[in-house]
């Protein structure tokens, strides 16, 4: 698999390549839940829907749209991952992280990961957001299982600053200037489809966890093997099953997440336009 891998990410470039020209952007932009708004305000904006890319798995989740779009925002030169997939999909994890892993290979040194989780405590509510400080791996599983492909990170990659101090400085005096309320905690990524039980979310907060949600470890832990900054941020979209009245449901959680995306939209438009201009471009690897 990893040769195969490089060989994928190979062909994967190659064909980006061909069709829009190099890409060379510094920030990548996983639009979860919450932040798909900002795959439209993105000028001269190149889009390219993942089914017309190899190797790259679509999502068949409502609400999911993939693309790959290319282009300026905040003046800065950004590529977007409009959409993902999940590992609930029936994708393998290695799948899952294909996108972040080619980001990388498009440049990328700072990645905004954003989701939509549930809370595990009534500090909080719907609509609120917060800045992943950590995360816990309830997965069961982790991408970098198999052989390891040097040329793409190391064997044991640290996982002890996964979310970016600096960013995370950042986000946080953006959100103070902006006036925008934010959050900060562990975010607990499960597996999945089913929403937890409320003795699963109990017990993720007895664990230190304060949001649930279904994406964003995987794709850490391999933008981290590879190099790359990470920003996370979580729109929490419910409180999680058994501290809320009444059942989860999927429309609900997005429809929370549209409402949350102008705040979350402003956020990272915020941080992105005070990264630093001459941010450095991810070393290309072969
Ligand atoms: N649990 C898991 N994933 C989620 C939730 C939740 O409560 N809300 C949004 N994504």
């Amino acid at each position: 698999m990893p040769t195969h891998l490089v060989a994928a990410l190979r062909e994967l470039r190659a064909t980006i390549e061909n069709t829009i020209g190099p890409v060379d952007a510094p920030i990548g932009l996983v639009l979860g839940s919450g932040l798909g708004a900002v795959a439209g305000q993105i000028e001269n904006a190149k889009r390219i829907p993942y089914a017309q890319l190899p190797h790259m798995a679509t999502s068949t989740v409502a609400g999911h749209a993939g693309e790959l779009v290319v282009g300026t925002w905040q003046g800065k030169r950004v590529v977007a991952l409009s959409g993902r997939v999940h590992f609930y999909e029936g994708h393998g994890l290695q799948q899952v992280v294909m996108a972040v892993r080619l980001l990388a290979w498009l440049g990328v040194d700072t990645l905004v990961v954003t989701n939509a989780a549930g809370s595990t405590s009534p500090a909080m509510q719907p609509g609120d957001l917060m800045l992943i400080t950590d995360h816990i791996n309830l997965t069961g599983s982790n991408p970098l299982i198999g052989a390891n492909e040097p040329a793409l990170g190391p064997r044991f990659p640290d996982m002890t600053q996964a979310y970016d101090p600096e960013l995370r400085a950042l986000t946080l005096a953006m959100a103070q200037k902006h006036g925008i309320p934010l959050h900060q905690g562990v975010y607990v990524g499960l597996t999945g489809p089913s929403y937890e039980t409320p003795a699963e979310v109990r017990m993720v907060g007895l664990l230190g966890g304060h949001a649930v949600g279904m994406s964003t470890v995987a794709e850490v832990i391999a933008a981290r093997h590879m190099g790359m900054r990470v920003l996370g941020l979580s729109c929490v979209t419910n409180l999680g099953a058994g501290l809320g009245t009444g059942a989860l449901d999927h429309a609900h959680v997005a429809e929370v997440a549209r409402f949350a995306t102008d705040r979350m939209t402003r956020l990272v438009a915020a941080v992105v336009d005070a990264l630093p201009a001459d941010l450095p471009v991810h070393a290309r690897a072969s």
